[in-house]
Parts: structure tokens; sequence; C-alpha cells
């Protein structure tokens, strides 16, 4: 798998080159203590390698590609304060690539390269250089600067747009990972449900939901919204330290991740177990967006497009309700959009105003909030595109108003 992933990457990729993924390194937090790593899920798309300080280079020229793995040597110190590295067979038969190579020989290893191709040739040196903010190192860029200083002659070209191609169109396998995560994620909002009573504390709800996961041994795709009343109201609140008033919405937006393949789920449930009339109306608002979003989606629409329905769908239903008063419009109830990519991250990849296609996932998540009213409800579901249409892959997580209060009812 992974090596079919290499060799479709490669052929996108310009003659007499060097390309360079890196697997990353932890940041650190306080002290001598390291925030957890986290592998660049690019690296890991294409080798299966999780480790901190890998890195893969494919050469290309006219005559030959070439795949190699650079891993850190073993370390006898460091293998018994914090545990071994991986070693070099383990990486071989994980990523299926033969050629591995210590980390301390890369620069002279592309030096070669250059030397030998790039004489007679233009040379290109290409990784991801894309970052969502301007001023953040990015460790390839520093290397290729590097290498440019000694080499003024050879370009540097990102290819985050032949990578994110690939990862958009998620295959058989992946689709399972995330079904997986997603059957994980249902269990632990059903547990938080079950849960749930008056007065309840959104820190303790948000502990059922971290049970399940642990116990099911998965990890957390991001952290975790539970937020009660007009907590809801706040689009990213992440505190969950309020204790809930009896009769609140709580909005819980929360996903389970296997295997580095994340769901993204919104369910909006009341904590004492009943709707009242009012949150019940602008629920089914919600529900029927929701819903709509998912019979109207096909290939060929964009994100864009779908939201732009939303909103059209708002503008007929907010003023039935007694919304979009004194020059308030659809924007101030609900200014997200209803879809992203979902993948190997939450907000995955993805290519500015790309049309759909089949074997992508994005998310349908509509939402209201009233921050008036304490308010706040989002159904976020996870769907694939199909040929003609979508299948949605988190349809067993329940959102209907009479199967949550009969779910509240029996708990
Ligand atoms: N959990 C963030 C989002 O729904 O996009
Ligand atoms: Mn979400
Ligand atoms: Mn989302």
């Amino acid at each position: 798998m992974y090596q079919e992933r290499r060799e479709k990457l490669l052929a996108t990729l310009p003659e007499n080159s060097i390309t360079i993924l890196m697997s990353g390194k932890a940041a650190y937090n306080i002290g001598d203590e390291r925030h957890p790593f986290d592998v660049d899920r690019s690296f890991f798309y294409y080798t299966g390698l999780d480790n901190e300080n890998l890195v893969l280079m494919f050469v290309k020229t006219a005559r030959m590609n070439q795949t190699i793995l650079f891993i850190e040597p073993f370390d006898p110190v460091q293998a018994k304060w914090v545990g071994g590295k991986i070693l070099a067979d383990e990486a071989r038969e994980i990523s299926g690539i033969k050629d591995v190579r210590y980390v301390d020989s890369l620069k002279d290893t592309i030096a070669m390269y250059i030397n030998h191709y790039g004489k007679l040739n233009q040379f290109t040196l290409c990784g991801e250089l894309s970052k969502q903010e301007y001023d953040q190192p990015w460790p390839v860029a520093d290397l290729f600067n590097e290498i440019r200083r000694y080499n003024p002659d050879v370009q540097i070209r990102n290819i985050a747009a032949n990578t994110t191609r690939m990862r958009l169109v998620k295959d058989a396998d992946e689709i399972e990972k995330m079904r997986k995560a997603i059957s994980v994620t249902n269990a632990g909002i059903k547990a938080m449900m079950q849960a749930s009573r008056d007065y309840i504390w959104e820190n303790e709800l948000e502990a059922y939901f971290d049970f399940v996961l642990k116990s099911e041994q998965t990890e957390h795709a991001f952290h975790t919204i539970c937020a009660g009343g007009k907590n809801a109201t706040v689009l990213h609140y992440g505190k969950n330290n309020q204790q809930t008033k009896p009769g609140d919405l709580v909005l819980v937006d929360l996903g389970a991740a296997y295997k580095y393949y994340n769901a993204d789920i919104s369910r909006t449930f009341p904590v004492s177990g009943k709707f009242t009339d009012r949150q019940r109306e602008i629920y089914e608002i919600v529900l029927r967006a929701n819903k709509m979003v998912m019979e109207v989606v096909r290939p060929g629409m964009t994100t864009r497009d779908l939201n732009n329905k939303v909103i059209e769908f708002y503008q007929q239903e907010l003023p039935k309700i007694g919304l979009l008063q004194d020059g308030k419009t659809v924007r101030d109830y609900y200014w997200h959009g209803v879809s992203h990519h979902l993948g190997l991250e939450t907000h995955d990849v993805s290519l500015f105003d790309e049309p759909l296609q089949p074997g992508n996932v994005i998310t349908d998540e509509p939402g209201l909030y009233l921050e008036d009213e304490g308010i706040g409800v989002r159904i976020e579901d996870d769907i694939m595109i199909t040929e003609d249409g979508c299948i949605c892959l988190s349809e067993n997580i329940m959102k209907e108003v009479d199967e949550i209060e009969a779910f509240m009812q029996n708990r």
C-alpha cells in the first residue's frame, strides 16, 4: 500500500529532483519536557512509520528512481531512559523501503546527487512547504535554504498540491479505519448521554467520552468541545469547565482517531433528557439542513456550493421561527462553513475550491447559535462522496429528536 502510494507520487515529480519528506520532531514544552510527538501526516501516508526524526527521500533522474529512508542510529543510553528507536529492519518491514541509512548522512547524500546530476541539468529540491502561518519554521525549508547557500542554481519546488491530490481521495483501507474511529466515537457519545444528569459538569461528561476512547485503544482526533447552554454558542469553546443547568442543551463536538484516521462528529442533546419546544424548533431546522446537504451533494460541487445551499435554506426557514429580524442576517446565527475534508487530519488537506470527487470524505456540519437565548446546536456527520451522491459514514449515531429523548428516558 505504501509502496503503491510512493510510486504514484514519484510519477508526478519532476525529472532531476530530490524530494524530501520529514516525519518531524516534538517541540519542547517546559524545561526538559517535550510535547508528545505527532508525526507529519504526509510522511506517514507514504511510509506507515510514525517515529521521530525520519526522512524519506526520492531521487528522480532521466535514468533512475531511488527511494531512501533515513533513520536515527540506535542509542543505548536513550533506549534505557525512554525506549529504543526504530531499527532498520523494522522500518523496512513496515514501509517496504529497502534502502535504509542513517540521518547523519543525509546532507552528504544530497550533495552527492547535486554534484552528480545537477552540474549538467537544472536540479530541483521538492518538499511540502505549506504552513498555516507565514512565520512558522518548517524544517524542510531550513534544509533547502542551507543547501541553496552552497548550490545557488538549485530550484526549490513545493509539492504540497501533489501529496494533497492523492490524500484527498481515500482508499478502502482508509475508509475502514475512519469507520472504526466513527464507531468508537458513537460509543463515546452514547456513554455521555447515558451519564448525563441535572447539574453535571461539562468536564465530567467529557470524561465518559475519554474513558471509551482509551478502552478502545484509540486517541483523540482533536480537543473535545463539551459545551452546555450559552457556551455552545462559542464555536470552538474548549474549556469544558462549567456546570450545566437543568434544561440546557449540551453541544458535543468530538472524535476518536484510529491509526491516525479521524472521526469528527457533533451532536446536541438536552442534559435533562427532554427538548423544550423552542430547542426542538431550532434543532429540527439544523437537522433538516444536515439532511439536505446529503441529498444535494454530488461530485463536481465544491464545499463552498454546499455552504451556499445551507445559507439559502436558512434564509427561508429562519424567519418562520422569529429570526432574521432587525437587520440580522443568516451569518449572525451561522458563521462557519458546512464542510471540510477529513482524514489523517481533522481539517484535512484540501485544495481551494477543488470540485468534490468520489472517495473524498467531508463533514456535514450545519449549526445555529442563538447567544441571546443560550442555545447552540450543531449536528455534524462524516460523509463519503460517491459517483451519484454520498454515503453517510456516521449514520448510526443517533440524531432524531424522538430517538434522543427515548434513549435519555431509558438511561
Ligand atoms: N471539530 C472542529 C470541526 O468540526 O471542524
Ligand atoms: Mn467537529
Ligand atoms: Mn468538523
